[in-house]
């Protein structure tokens, strides 16, 4: 089914709701499965299926609708219910340390776990994720958007480039693979 193309009213994108950390842990199981998992996401599978249900119910609860400095959304196949994908935004502060140590200048969002089951990939589906997710952002009073990209991540790299982030030029070395660099791409307010 890759590169077929559903009709957008064949999903809804939506954040998700508190009480469905069971669904969002399936999903991140499911993502750290990919075969470009490695590259994708810096846990491991089993890092992420040893966790306990508190956790997950955590991890959800904090990333839920209404939730202010981090929401989670997903694509929700209309016919099914099941997810097709997600991704999630965080609200950086200016004035506050990035996870690399990196200052943050000013306020953004921050797109992490981004995931599409390869059925719904190139279907227009990544795009209708981060139209929702770039939105919140701006909701929030960020000031721009970005997220961080393994520099052998093709494929998401390009869907990024096609949303209209590009790269600033700041890189980071993996913590795991010092030799390995992961490259930042950022969206402006104005669309730069
Ligand atoms: C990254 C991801 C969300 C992108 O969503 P997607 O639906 O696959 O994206 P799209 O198909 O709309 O766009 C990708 C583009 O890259 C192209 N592409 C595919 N494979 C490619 C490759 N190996 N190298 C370069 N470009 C590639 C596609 O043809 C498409 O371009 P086109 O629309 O001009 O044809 C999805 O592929 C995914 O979940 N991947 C696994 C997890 C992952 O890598 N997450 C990102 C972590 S930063």
């Amino acid at each position: 089914m890759n590169n077929a193309v559903f009709p957008a009213d064949d999903y809804a994108i939506r954040s998700i709701r508190a009480d469905e950390w069971r669904a969002v842990k399936e999903l991140r199981l499911t993502a750290l499965r990919d075969p470009v998992a490695h590259l994708a996401f810096l846990e491991t599978y089993e890092q992420a299926a040893g966790r306990s249900d508190d956790f997950w119910q955590e991890r959800t609860a904090g990333a839920a609708e209404g939730a202010s400095g981090k929401q989670q959304f997903i694509a929700e196949v209309a016919r099914t219910g099941e997810w097709a994908g997600t991704l999630t935004v965080l609200v950086e502060e200016a004035g506050t340390s990035d996870w690399a140590g990196f200052p943050v200048e000013r306020r953004q969002g921050h797109v992490v776990g981004v995931y599409v089951r390869p059925e719904w990939r190139g279907s227009g589906l990544t795009k209708a994720l981060f139209d929702a997710g770039v939105e919140w952002a701006w909701g929030r009073g960020a000031e721009r958007v970005r997220l961080i990209v393994h520099e052998a991540n093709e494929r998401a790299q390009a869907f990024y480039r096609k949303a209209g982030f590009v790269p600033s030029g700041l890189t980071v070395p993996l913590a795991q693979r010092p030799d390995e660099v992961e490259l930042e791409f950022v969206l402006g307010r104005d669309g730069s």
